[in-house]
């Protein structure tokens, strides 16, 4: 499983050791070698204790990962391999856990990795500290003023590509929590002379740099600058451009840094124009003016630059032009003006630069301060990061003031270092009562003295110097500080290696040296009383402080004429002194966490370890005895009340509570744990535990037992909570309960009553039933009995009246009835009388059975009554044209198929007009009588069947034919000669008039004719015969018949023919004795 790989102990995979205090043999060379094997494994960090070592890799590690962060977050600090991140969680945890107020104290040489390493335990806080978008801001404020300070406050130095050219020290606020809540920031003493001048091979402040880079040329053309490095004077120009640094996006973070720690835009602006202004006051020159007098004056050579930085300023050309040139002083309300001749014109030009410069900075550090400080008044803890300038020292005596004031700072820090770790640990065991042989270690408290001493200390001095009337130079304070030094131990100039008969020629004559904890330096005398002066001529800064520029106007408050100050400000040295005394006041309240950064070599190389300077660097630190004191010592102590408060629960008798002396309490408790005797020691006051592993051993019981504590108060709460629950449900249970029963016997009594009125309404059902039953029968026995009695009252009666009825009482109320029934039936007919037409079918039904006859008598008088009636209304003429039609009727209805077609049609009689037509005169000549019919007829000749056409006449006593043309008569035969006519039963007009045999007219034989009035013809033919011969003529109706020609007789046949001819039928004939005539 990947967490068994999980490293337990710095004990493990281990490079040489881990902790110096595990190195076997101790001496110098060991540690080194020990040191090197580590670094050239890429271990940079080694323990003493709970000191770090750091040694700058020069080259980035792989080691600062979010999951190392991750890694060492809440880890014992001996868990895992030695690391920054280790050093940093202590002491965040010992802050939030422990309510101990923390600083981290960053020492070393110049590029030894001061600055990243604070900026490490910085971020690896934030990252480990509390969430939220509020936390984050503070946060991400705090870790941006980092840029905009380095952009502002480093350089590259010969040592350092980005040096701190000031001193800084940041404390974090914490809530009880432990998240963040803000911050507040402390400069020390930035380096100001290298505004106007840098020693060979370095820069002067980044920001100018970034400026020109970085700026777009819009801006800078608001600044007035030129982009161009070689046209300030100001910027040395052998090493302007550092390699790996890119100063134009360096530009760009820095301006987005500016905007997160919440400077306006309007102030971001200010700031560089003050900046551009500071590049622009170096480009201003001066030459010399001799005036009538005879003093010296001086004259701005190129008066351009001096008008675009009034521009910029807002300051009065005249005015600043006059500042230059001439030095008001104020004795006594006396003002006195002296002109200024070329030197001291440069000179107070660069401490106009220096002093804008170095206020700037100032007023940056208090901005960001604004910004960063918690919005709280809670009661907050601190932790301190200190990150101050490290231990300088230049070749060639070219220490200067500077260097004097970083180098005592420095010697400070080492004196808070021997104070907190040697000597305090030394002095507690013997105070505590512990054996303790003691160490030998250098106290630099003597070279401290040294420089501070209030009466002979060298900073006294040189205020001394600085503010005695009369001429001051740096010579005079060298002779001084011989004078009063000579004799100390720590303190070489050349005169006083004289009086000590000593000779060192490698000592200049205007140098003094001090011999530092960390080695010695020769400092150049030249500068420190201007320096520690730090004058700057109220002419100028009042000039600063008229200038139309809120900025400038702020950042020179003493320019004010209404707040003129007689009084000297105080020295550069004495500021300087206070404000270290005031931060080592201030880390003295505070548990101290050490790095320790060592420079592995001088060429700001990766890989190289140069023995000789880490050596030295070691040497001077005091590590060895570092370690010394720690393994004689012990590594923990804590007073008896907490340690017993804190571990009082691992044993029964101290717990919950230890009623006695905490110390004997402890004593219990460590023997119970059964810890042995060597790994601890009671003082008088405190416990002091050997080793560390014991401390865990002890830590890690006590979380152990905690655990089984919370799992203890986590059982008795859920019991309780448990309980109360359990007693609470099963109270409602109860009720629940009650409600419930309730609730089904309410149900169960509902549903017995419902049954109950079921049943009941059954019962009550069948009683009425039953009682219903008898009432009937009751009802009908007494109906019964009034029938009986009324039958038996019937009888009675009708016994009694019998006699009187039996005679003729009936028949005479069944005629009676029946007249009645008459009269009513005889009413009714005439109401429902049909109407008179003979053909009339409707008569009205039949109302009794009993009339059915004299219903039909009825019906049939009546139709004979209203057909009386119809005929009454004929004239004689239509008489007789109904009694025609009527023998018609009679001689071929049903019997002639030609029959049906006739009775439409009126009988006319004389088709053929003979009287009209002149060509029939002889024929009408001939026949004197009446003509009944007159019609062309189709004769049948005998021979062959061809029809030929003839007139056929009717008169009262003959029948004639005659030639159609001419009206020839061709034959004449008397009625009582014709016998018979034949015809077929067939649709046909064909007849044969048959005559008598043996009269005149038969000689020729029958006739056989066709008409298309047949039925008239023949019913006219039967009429007449019938009222001159009183005989009935036969009319035979058949399809066969017998026709005389001549001898002999043949036969004529009507067969069904085919529709050959239209509708005329035809005649064939078939031989002698047959004659065929086809009808359709
Ligand atoms: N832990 C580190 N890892 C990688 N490089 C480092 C580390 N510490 C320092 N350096 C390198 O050394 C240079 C100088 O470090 P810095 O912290 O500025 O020194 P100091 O502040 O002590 O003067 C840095 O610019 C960086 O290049
Ligand atoms: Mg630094």
């Amino acid at each position: 499983m990947a967490k068994m790989e999980v490293k337990t102990s710095l004990l493990d995979d281990m490079i040489g050791v881990g902790d110096m205090v595990l190195l076997e043999p101790l001496n110098e060379d060991s540690f080194i070698n020990n040191l090197k094997k580590r670094f050239d494994h890429n271990e940079v960090y080694t323990y003493i204790g709970s000191v770090v070592i750091s040694i700058n890799p020069y080259r980035s590690l792989p080691i600062y990962t979010p999951e190392k962060v991750e890694e060492y977050r809440n880890r014992n600090f001996y868990e895992l391999s030695p690391h920054i991140f280790a050093l940093s969680d202590e002491a965040y945890r010992s802050l939030r856990d422990q309510d101990k107020d923390q600083c981290i104290l960053i020492t070393g040489e110049s590029g030894a990795g001061k600055t990243e390493a604070s900026k490490l335990v910085m971020s690896y806080v934030a990252a480990v500290c509390g969430k939220g978008a509020e936390v984050n801001q503070v946060k991400e404020q705090l870790l941006q003023s980092n840029p905009v300070l380095e952009a502002f406050g480093n350089a590259k130095t010969v040592r350092n590509d980005n040096s701190s050219r000031f001193g800084k020290y940041m404390d974090i606020e914490f809530d009880f929590k432990g998240d963040p809540l803000g911050g507040v920031i402390s400069n020390y003493l930035l380096e100001k002379s290298r505004v106007v001048k840098q020693p060979r091979g370095e820069r002067n402040f980044h920001i100018f740099y970034q400026i020109l880079s970085g700026a777009s040329e819009e801006f800078l053309c608001k600044l007035k600058l030129e982009r161009d490095f070689s046209r300030y004077n100001y910027l040395g120009l052998d090493s302007a451009k550092v390699n790996g640094v890119d100063d134009a996006s360096n530009f760009r973070t820095v301006r987005n840094a500016m905007q997160i720690v919440g400077f306006m835009d309007h102030e971001t602006q200010s700031v560089f124009e003050v900046v551009a202004a500071v590049l622009k006051l170096g480009n201003i020159e001066f030459k010399p003016e001799s005036r009538a007098n005879g003093l010296d004056e001086s004259k701005i050579k190129d008066k351009n630059e001096l008008k675009e930085i009034c521009e910029l300023t807002g300051i009065d050309q005249s005015v600043l032009e006059r500042a230059f040139s001439f030095r008001t002083v104020e004795a006594k309300q006396e003002k006195v003006s002296t002109t200024l001749n070329v030197a001291q014109a440069y000179y107070a030009r660069d401490a106009l630069a220096k002093n804008l410069y170095s206020r700037l900075f100032s007023w940056l550090v208090t901005r960001i301060n604004e910004s960063i400080k918690a919005q709280t008044k809670v009661r907050k803890k601190v932790m301190g990061v200190l990150d101050i300038y490290g231990f300088e020292i230049f070749e060639n005596a070219d220490n200067s003031f500077e260097q004097f004031i970083i180098n005592y700072c420095n010697e400070k820090l080492q004196q808070i270092f021997i104070e907190l770790t040697l000597k305090e640990e030394q002095e507690e065991y013997i105070r505590e009562g512990i054996e303790w042989t003691n160490i030998e270690y250098f106290n630099n408290a003597i070279i401290c003295d040294l420089i501070e001493n209030n009466q002979t200390g060298i900073l006294a001095m040189l205020d001394e110097e600085c503010l005695r009337p009369g001429t001051v130079t740096d010579d005079t304070f060298l002779e001084k500080l011989n004078q009063v030094c000579a004799t100390h131990q720590h303190f070489e100039s050349r005169m006083s290696k004289c009086s000590r008969f000593l000779n060192d020629t490698s000592l200049p004559h205007s140098c003094f040296r001090i011999q530092h904890y960390a080695g010695k330096v020769m400092y150049q005398v030249e500068g420190f009383v201007d320096k520690n002066n730090d004058l700057l001529y109220r002419d100028l800064s009042q000039a600063m402080w008229k200038a139309n520029h809120s900025l400038i106007k702020a950042l020179f408050p003493e320019g004010n004429p209404a707040k003129i100050n007689l009084k000297r400000p105080p020295t550069a040295g004495s500021q300087f002194k206070a404000s270290v005394a005031t931060l080592m006041k201030n880390l003295q309240t505070k548990n101290p966490n050490y790095i320790r950064c060592i420079k592995p070599n001088d060429k700001k190389a990766a890989h190289i370890f140069n023995d000789a300077l880490v050596c030295h660097q070691i040497r001077y630190l005091g590590l060895l005895e570092n370690v010394r004191v720690r393994r004689a010592g012990y590594a923990f102590r804590q007073a008896y009340e907490p340690c017993l408060e804190r571990y009082k629960m691992l044993c029964k008798q101290t717990w919950p509570h230890w009623r006695g002396p905490a110390r004997a309490g402890v004593e219990v408790l460590f023997d119970e744990l059964g810890i042995p005797e060597e790994e601890f020691s009671f003082g008088r006051s405190k416990i002091f535990i050997r080793n560390p592993r014991t401390l865990f051993k002890l830590e890690d019981l006590r979380k152990q037992r905690l655990e089984d504590l919370a799992t203890l108060i986590e059982k008795i709460y859920r019991g309780w909570k448990c309980r109360t629950r359990f007693l609470l449900m099963k109270k409602s249970q109860v009720v629940i309960a009650s409600w419930a029963r309730r609730y089904a016997q309410q149900k169960r009594y509902q549903k017995i009553k419902s049954s109950a009125i079921i049943v009941q309404s059954y019962i009550r059902g069948w009683k009425a039933r039953k009682l219903l039953r008898e009432l009937k029968h009751l009802k009908r026995c007494n109906e019964a009995v009034t029938i009986i009695a009324a039958y038996w009252h019937g009888t009675q009666v009708r016994r009694e009246y019998r006699k009187f009825f039996r005679a003729n009482a009936g028949r005479k109320i069944y005629e009676f009835t029946l007249q009645r029934l008459m009269q009513k039936y005889f009413l009714e007919m005439k109401k429902k009388m049909p109407s008179l037409s003979p053909i009339d079918k409707n008569w009205p039904a039949r109302p009794y059975l009993f009339l059915d006859s004299t219903h039909k008598e009825l019906k049939r008088i009546f139709h004979l009554w209203r057909c009386k009636k119809y005929r009454d209304q004929f004239t004689d003429q239509q008489k007789l044209i109904y009694e025609e039609k009527l023998e018609a009727s009679e001689l071929f209805k049903d019997k002639k198929a030609l029959y049906p077609a006739s009775v439409g049609q009126p009988f006319q009689g004389a088709y053929l007009e003979i009287s009209e037509n002149p060509k029939y005169k002889k024929l009408k000549d001939a026949v004197d009588e009446k003509i009944i019919i007159a019609e062309v007829v189709n004769k049948i000749n005998r021979a062959n069947g061809k029809a030929t056409s003839r007139i056929f006449l009717l008169t009262k006593n003959n029948v004639l034919l005659a030639d159609q043309k001419n009206g020839t008569i061709k034959s004449e035969v008397p009625l009582g000669d014709v016998t018979k006519v034949s015809m077929s039963s067939q649709n046909d007009g064909f007849f044969a008039v048959h005559l008598k045999e043996g009269s005149e007219a038969a000689t020729k034989g029958d006739f056989l004719l066709s008409s298309d009035h047949l039925i008239e013809m023949a019913t006219k033919l039967y009429r007449t015969t019938l009222s001159q011969t009183k005989q009935k003529l036969n009319i035979e109706i058949s399809d066969e018949f017998l026709v005389q020609f001549k001898q002999d007789k043949v036969c004529v046949k009507f067969i069904q023919g085919s529709q050959k001819n239209g509708n005329i039928p035809t005649c064939k004939r078939k031989n002698n004795r047959l004659l065929e005539v086809a009808v359709p």
